[in-house]
């Protein structure tokens, strides 16, 4: 069946006269770090609309834990933390990319303080650098101890809502962008109840990854690659999309369908060891990675599988006691207050963890700018794939690529105005006429959600991955001329897309690398 270009309501095309046209010099779409890192970077002179799908709280940025790369220790240099992201990344990064970014870390830091973030400092008033895996040094700032992410978004976002020049549109998702001959005209929101559409000169795209296509991922609702595949319905080219992170330790404790909790790397960064149930250190066990419970996420993630198996258990342990309960809870209270809640006491206490999905490496292919092929339409942080995270992302890599790439989409658009078209698209109508109860939407998200868990995993067999192919491909059929009615629909719609990208991805890439990793 011929791919869709549009997947807005039909009556917008009835409804657009009455509909008020908002215009705007730039629309920002997403509210977590590098939407608004990128609308505080442009130029006042612009005319901003920010569209958050939800409230700040409700986006990946909020929710990390980990915290922010930069090169700062006096024993440590871009060099080696260039190495260390090309080798986690398993030598398939695009290097001038990631020499932008960690070269970009300090003055992005400088601009996040500048902004009101307040970085964990020691008690000489130096920053406070933590570890995670695949770091030979430590580089990783923080805040709150583990919620760098909320506390980095509720600073940007209060600035963000200062300037006069910015208009915040909670609840707003975007549906579709607009483009003519000349590039981006606009865009399609939806504000809850209905679509409508903004005419702008330049688009930034940073909706975040599709981590909800999965059962278990760390990632909040509303992670369906949406942003990912309106850029690629407006014409953007997509690459590196088989590269799906696991993260080796989230909460093993958890309701059927609800998001999962992270223990973030700096767990193991600060010394707890990865144990099985017979208090078995397996990470340290001959030919496992030279870096033991500290190697890359995949390879941690790959040692916990093959030692679940092994054992015959569904968990592993984190044994937190070389810190003391002090130590633990002042530099994990999130992460506390979470084992509290369920019952477990660190450091007295192991802390249970399995690999989930955590991130999505791929996305829009954006140049050193973040500008995507289309003229005005920029892609930053997870939906993009600048190709700093190869095959493998490195810890704490994905919030500072946000900031670094943002500002540089901001600095491209303060330096390249555009004008804003005088009409905004819509192309010719198409008469989609079935329509679709809203309980089915549910059940067939929930398909999704079970091939990509099944056969899209950590570990993926060519069979498995033809057979989810084939599945994506009815469900993509059955869409393809339905008329959506509400955001259930668009998500579901995108989530098909974007899952089938994955598995084209892992498909057209028969041998192991990074996180795709093939079994036979
Ligand atoms: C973590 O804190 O382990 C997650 C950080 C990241 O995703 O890089």
């Amino acid at each position: 069946m011929e791919k869709r270009r549009y997947i807005f309501n039909n009556s917008l095309y009835d409804n657009q006269k009455s509909n008020t046209e908002q215009v705007f010099d730039v629309a920002v779409i997403g509210g977590g770090m590098a939407g608004l890192f990128a609308a505080l970077e442009l130029d006042e002179r612009y005319k901003v609309a920010v569209f958050v799908k939800g409230r700040l709280e409700d986006g990946s940025s909020f929710l990390a834990q980990g915290g922010m790369c930069c090169v700062l220790g006096a024993d440590d240099s871009f060099e080696e933390h260039i190495a260390d992201t090309l080798c986690a990344g398993a030598s398939h990064c695009n290097e001038q990319a990631v020499r932008v970014m960690v070269k970009g870390g300090p003055e992005s830091v400088r601009k996040l303080i500048d902004y009101g973030v307040h970085f964990d400092m020691d008690d000489d008033g130096k920053l406070k650098l933590t570890r995670e895996g695949g770091h030979g040094k430590r580089r990783i700032l923080h805040c709150g101890g583990d919620a760098t992410g909320r506390e980095i978004t509720k600073a940007l976002g209060n600035s963000v809502m200062a300037r006069k020049n910015i208009t915040v549109f909670w609840n707003h998702a975007c549906v579709d962008i607009l483009t003519d001959e000349r590039g981006v005209c606009g865009a399609v929101i939806n504000d809850g109840v209905s679509d409508f559409v903004v005419r702008c000169a330049n688009i930034v795209v940073a909706t975040g990854g599709a981590g909800q296509l999965y059962r278990y991922s760390t990632t909040p609702e509303g992670n369906t690659g949406e942003g990912i595949a309106a850029c690629k319905r407006a014409g953007c080219e997509l690459a590196d999309m088989e590269f799906v992170q696991f993260h080796p330790t989230a909460f093993a404790i958890h309701a059927e369908g609800e998001r999962v909790f992270l223990i973030s790397e700096a767990v193991r960064g600060e010394g707890a060891i990865l144990k099985n149930k017979n208090g078995e250190s397996f990470m340290s066990f001959p030919g496992q990675h030279p870096q033991k419970d500290l190697a890359p996420r995949d390879i941690v993630t790959r040692a916990i599988l093959a030692e679940m198996r092994r054992i015959g258990d569904d968990r592993v342990y984190l044994d937190t006691s070389v810190m003391t309960k002090e130590f633990f809870e002042k530099s994990f209270p999130t992460i506390t207050a979470k084992c509290h809640e369920n019952g477990i006491f660190p450091p007295n206490d192991l802390i249970p963890v399995h690999p989930t999905q955590h991130y999505l490496m791929g996305g829009v292919v954006t140049d050193l700018d973040a500008k995507t092929k289309v003229e005005g339409l920029f892609v930053c942080g997870e939906a993009a794939c600048t190709g700093v995270h190869g095959a493998n992302r490195l810890a704490s890599n994905s919030t500072l690529e946000c900031v670094v790439f943002a500002k540089r989409a901001a600095e491209y658009i303060n330096r390249n105005p555009r004008k804003i078209p005088d009409k905004a698209e819509l192309g010719e109508k198409t008469a989609y006429s079935i329509t679709v109860e809203k309980s089915e939407i549910f059940a067939d998200m929930q398909k999704i959600k079970a091939v990509m868990t099944e056969k899209v995993g950590a570990e993926r067999k060519i069979e498995n991955l033809l057979a989810a192919k084939n599945e994506l491909s009815e469900l993509y059929e059955k869409y393809c001329d339905v008329n959506f009615e509400n955001r259930a629909g668009y998500a579901l719609f995108s989530g098909i897309n974007t899952a089938l990208d994955i598995v084209n991805a892992a498909l057209s890439r028969r041998e192991s690398l990074g996180s795709h990793h093939i079994t036979e």
